[in-house]
């Protein structure tokens, strides 16, 4: 049974959003698609199409915030892996019945119109985990 079925993005933590699209741009060749603001979050966030995939640059708007305090914590770099699921409850659902530890419980409003929910690092090595339902 297959529950992923890309990697929708990776996400990045930097503490300056501009200088960074701009060294991706130059360095890599990647135009950023993307760009949104998530207030509630306080955190900036642009994503840089590779393939079917992104990179997604995360800037914190404030200090006090899961972003900053990440970069206070452990300084710029690699934030998260997404991946893309059909059917983001019934994964949380397996997910949870596997015993594995969840951030969301239900599927929340993620970027770009998609759903998404969080897996606590915890429970993959280290590694914090996004999964990302895509609409239609
Ligand atoms: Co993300």
């Amino acid at each position: 049974m297959r529950i992923v079925s890309d990697i929708d993005h990776v996400g990045i933590a930097v503490r300056d959003l501009d200088a960074a699209v701009l060294h991706y741009g130059r360095t890599l060749g990647v135009e950023p698609a993307h760009r949104e603001t998530l207030e509630v979050q306080g955190v900036e966030a642009v994503f840089l199409e590779v393939g079917r995939s992104a990179i997604e640059l995360m800037a914190p708007l404030r200090r006090d915030s899961p972003v900053g305090r990440f970069l206070d914590r452990r300084g710029e770099g690699f934030h998260h892996v997404a991946y893309r699921v059909d059917d983001l409850a019934a994964t949380l659902a397996h997910l949870d019945a596997e015993g594995v530890r969840l951030v969301d419980r239900e599927p929340r409003e993620g970027s770009r119109g998609t759903r998404i929910a969080f897996v606590h690092p915890s429970a993959f090595g280290g590694v914090l985990i996004e999964l990302v339902e895509v609409p239609g």
